[in-house]
């Protein structure tokens, strides 16, 4: 085993998915530390979501690898067995249970969930209970718990799905463009959130709104066009010429 694969959470080697000869990625390499947060950005189009679609297990890379923890295989497994190894995915649409509360939809999350029969049909253990607590405090809707989650803001839901993805433990949290649509204030909360996730698991979040991205003060990756264009501090890759010119500068 190469010494980056066996210092890596994630590991993308070469990867290259093709749409009808379309390169979605191409020969795409990144490599996530364990305990790291990165940010990803680029134009419409460089193959972010993509990407997220390879390590979930959603799309099959057509060359290249794609490895978690130095050991997983992740291009030989399906999406469910990806997600109980410990990656847990955010769509840019939340899909909250409308039709029922706040500490219900996290109730479902946990992970020894029954269902959604046997689990609000039966008691709540103690031990739930306080789960639910500590995610609704940490998601900011304590004081939500007994709404409806069709009546919360478009950012609540975001939180409350985050806090659903938290419910299953997850060692890797993949998180598509979470701030769109959102407020100023409840932008300036997820990155906040986010910040405090990743003191205890690794995060990687697609974003075009730079002004998150800054708060969020993590290295940066800019893709265009399937690959790496730049990456580091967003100091550093906002000087960069050609970022400026495929993506920042338009
Ligand atoms: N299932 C698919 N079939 C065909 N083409 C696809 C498919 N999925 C993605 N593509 C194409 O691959 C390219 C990369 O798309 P992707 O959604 O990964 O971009 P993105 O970086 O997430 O863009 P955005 O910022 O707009 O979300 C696009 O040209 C897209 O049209
Ligand atoms: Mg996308």
């Amino acid at each position: 085993m190469t010494l980056e694969l066996s210092r890596s959470l994630l590991y993308l080697d070469d990867i290259t998915v093709s749409f009808d000869g379309f390169k979605a990625l191409n020969a795409l390499s990144l490599l996530i530390e364990p305990g790291e947060m990165r940010a990803i950005i680029g134009p419409n189009g460089a193959g972010k979501t993509t990407m997220m679609d390879v390590i979930t297990g959603k799309t099959r890379p057509d060359e290249g690898s794609a490895m978690f923890a130095g050991r997983h295989d992740l291009t030989s497994m399906d999406e469910a067995r990806i997600a109980n190894l410990g990656i847990g995915r955010k769509f840019q649409k939340p899909t909250v249970f409308e039709s029922h509360t706040v500490w219900d939809n996290l109730l479902l999350a946990l992970k020894d969930s029954r269902g959604v029969f046997g689990t609000l049909f039966s008691s709540t253990s103690a031990s739930q209970k306080e789960a639910i607590e500590e995610l609704l405090e940490t998601v900011h809707l304590t004081d939500a718990s007994m709404a409806m989650a069709a009546n919360l803001s478009h950012g609540q839901k975001q939180w409350l799905e985050i806090g659903m993805l938290l419910a299953q433990d997850p060692q890797l949290l993949l998180v598509d463009e979470p701030v769109a649509g959102m407020t100023d204030a409840e932008t300036a909360q997820t990155a906040q959130l986010l910040r405090k996730i990743n003191e205890t698991r690794s995060v990687v979040v697609v974003e075009h709104d730079m002004t998150f991205v800054r708060d969020l003060d993590v290295k940066v990756t800019v893709l265009h066009e399937g690959s790496v264009l730049a990456d580091g501090s967003l100091d550093h890759i906002s000087s960069n010429e050609r970022v400026i010119e495929v993506y920042l500068g338009r």
